[in-house]
């Protein structure tokens, strides 16, 4: 043995849904540039995920590349990594099937994301919707992930994947890494800009609260010039503060240098794909 650790096995993964936004990059696509220099990293295009709502696959198929080609110029770099799409390995679904039968139905249909999700389908709430976290929880334990990288809003998601390990682990012997989250120091969960009680999400009330990625840079301005924010002049992280404390949280997020639309653009720089003005 040469004595030398193993790198940490990092694995996460992105909807190809949505406009992406500044939550998905704070919270997640961030940590994925930061994982890839730290260890062994492993992302993937969870384009399955995608299925459990409704969708059109034509569109679907596109997705894939668009959030493909967003991932890369934010600085994920294949190289350094490895970035695929979920479907490309059967054993994805495989898995999932598996782990079904150490999930109590209980447990998911206590899932908040489900319970919101399910709400929003008009025609038909699907089983795939409710297997959801089975299948996440089957990306991750297929890797012997020891680290997820995601926002704060995936935290049950990950609880949920841990005793599925565990009970599987218990029940047929040491099969899976027991893997655990990590969510970013600041900007874990990014508020609505014009609800600041909500999370922001592609699927919220309207498009002025949500800075999309590719929102032009005067739009983004315009978006966070008219945040809502609190009564009181205090500028100060509180609860009692959720919008000033979200727009701290948001500005602590993002990487110092730039913050002005000023200074030089490291390669791994968080939007290279425009200039920022926050
Ligand atoms: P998704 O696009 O739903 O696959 O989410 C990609 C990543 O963004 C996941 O790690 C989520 O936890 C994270 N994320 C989504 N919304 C937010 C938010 N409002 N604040 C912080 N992270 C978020
Ligand atoms: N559910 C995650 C989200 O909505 C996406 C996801 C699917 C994921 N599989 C994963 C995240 C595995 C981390 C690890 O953001």
């Amino acid at each position: 043995m040469s004595g030398q650790r193993e790198p940490v096995r990092i694995f996460s993964g992105i909807q190809p849904t949505g406009r992406k936004h500044l939550g998905n990059f704070l919270g997640g696509v961030q940590q994925f540039v930061e994982g890839q220099h730290r260890g062994d990293a492993v992302y993937c295009i969870v384009n399955m995920h995608a299925t459990t709502i409704a969708y059109a696959p034509e569109a679907l198929r596109e997705r894939v590349y668009d959030t493909q080609a967003l991932l890369i110029a934010a600085g994920v770099d294949p190289d350094k990594c490895v970035l695929f799409r979920q479907s490309d390995v059967a054993e994805h679904g495989v898995l999932c099937w598996l782990l079904s039968s150490v999930t109590a139905y209980g447990e998911l249909g206590r899932m908040h994301q489900f319970k919101e999700k399910s709400v929003q389908q008009r025609d038909l709430v699907s089983t795939g919707l409710f297997l959801y976290p089975v299948l996440q929880a089957a990306d991750i334990l297929l890797y012997q992930a020891q680290e997820v990288p995601v926002g704060e809003d995936q935290r049950q998601h990950l609880e949920l994947t841990r005793n599925l390990a565990q009970r599987f682990n218990a029940r047929f012997g040491e099969t899976f890494t027991v893997p655990r989250i990590r969510v970013p120091k600041t900007a874990a969960r990014v508020m609505d800009l014009q609800d600041p009680t909500a999370k922001m999400s592609t699927s919220a009330r309207g498009d002025a609260g949500t800075v999309h990625v590719l929102d032009d840079p005067d739009t983004i301005a315009q978006k966070v010039r008219s945040a809502m924010t609190d009564s009181g002049r205090e500028v100060r992280l509180s609860p009692e503060k959720p919008g000033i404390s979200n727009l701290i949280e948001i500005y602590a997020g993002i990487p110092a240098v730039d913050r002005r639309g000023r200074g030089a653009i490291r390669p791994n720089d968080l939007w290279p794909i425009q200039e920022r003005r926050l």
